[in-house]
């Protein structure tokens, strides 16, 4: 079982290169059916889902995930519990922890999953904040090495909304793990000052690198993975004329990837094509979207294992 020092998993920057890569090779191991009993290791368990946005894959994966480890999931929706009708997150918290062995959040507001986690006895996992997807890097970092054999060295560039939850996590978990991390992003879509301090010294402590340019050409040369995330994140609504004004020129077109060492294309999904990523890209023959989000099930089943089962 890999073994990790909290008791949350809130975001991969709270751990070390060891433990993610050890999460990374026990989820390899549960996806080829090499870990003895993997189908009792939670049996009796119950994770809660709390969500307070929509989703596909982490509610389906984490759900599945539970059954297939010998597990339960409940599906919780935020506005139906009394959190809607103002309930303390910290009531919550420490009510939950009485009924249940894990708590699985998807959240606005990432102090929230923080003072959940605080506050409750039990684990908690991000299951995406406005500031961090952690699962979905763990997810991603699994498929690159599959795909490549390694994440380290591997050259990844990140192009378009890298200063949103997915691509902090990726940049924060290809830099721990040694990668060569370059974001092609305009000003205002780049990583946080603190997401690119951390990244600049994973990057230093693992021999990979960082790069932030606002030039698109410059990030993909010789890349082996092309990245893209929606350029309208959940809650962005509003703002949706102007991301898309502010992003033109960033898509992620054949174009784009003829200037690459014949790279991947990665996306966590939902994608919106012809915005962030044109069709013939993610729908063609180096698009791996459909296994990342597989690899969503195999990752968080290892966080599952590492934070609800038992220590021997
Ligand atoms: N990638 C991802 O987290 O997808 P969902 O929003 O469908 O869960
Ligand atoms: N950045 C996107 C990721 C969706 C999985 C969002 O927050 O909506």
């Amino acid at each position: 079982m890999p073994g990790l020092h909290c008791k949350d998993l809130l975001c991969v920057q709270d751990f070390s290169a060891s433990e993610l890569q050890g999460l990374i090779d026990y989820a390899l191991k549960l996806k080829h059916g090499q870990i003895p009993d993997a189908s009792t290791l939670l049996s009796g368990k119950s994770l809660g889902m709390l969500f307070q946005k929509p989703s596909t894959r982490t509610r389906v994966s984490f759900e599945a995930g539970m059954t297939k480890l010998g597990g339960h999931a409940l599906y919780l929706n935020a506005q139906d519990l009394q959190l809607g009708r103002n309930e303390t997150l910290e009531d919550t918290a420490k009510t939950l922890s009485r009924y249940l062995d894990g708590l699985m959040v998807r959240l606005f507001r990432h102090q929230d999953a923080v003072d959940l986690a605080r506050h409750a006895s039990i684990p908690v996992i991000n299951g995406l904040t406005d500031l961090f997807h952690p699962c979905q890097s763990l997810a991603d970092a699994l498929t690159i090495q599959e795909l490549k054999g390694h994440v380290a060295g591997t050259k990844i560039a990140f192009v378009g909304n890298a200063g949103d939850n997915v691509g902090h996590s990726l940049v924060l978990c290809a830099t721990k793990l040694g990668a060569h991390v370059r974001v092609a992003a305009p000003k205002g879509y780049q990583p946080s000052d603190d997401v690119t301090r951390w990244a600049q010294q994973n990057a230093k402590q693992s021999r990979g690198s960082l790069l932030i340019t606002e030039s698109v050409d410059e990030a993909v040369a010789d890349a082996d993975v092309v990245y893209a995330d929606t350029w309208v994140s959940m809650g962005q609504e509003a703002e949706k004329q102007k991301r898309l004004s502010d992003l033109d020129g960033y898509q992620v077109t054949q174009a784009v990837m003829n200037k690459t060492n014949a790279a991947v294309f990665m996306h966590d999904l939902p994608a919106y094509r012809g915005v962030e990523v044109a069709a013939d890209v993610i729908d063609g023959p180096h698009s791996v979207v459909f296994d990342q989000a597989e690899n969503r099930l195999w990752a968080q089943n290892a966080v599952l294992v590492a934070l609800l089962g038992e220590k021997k």
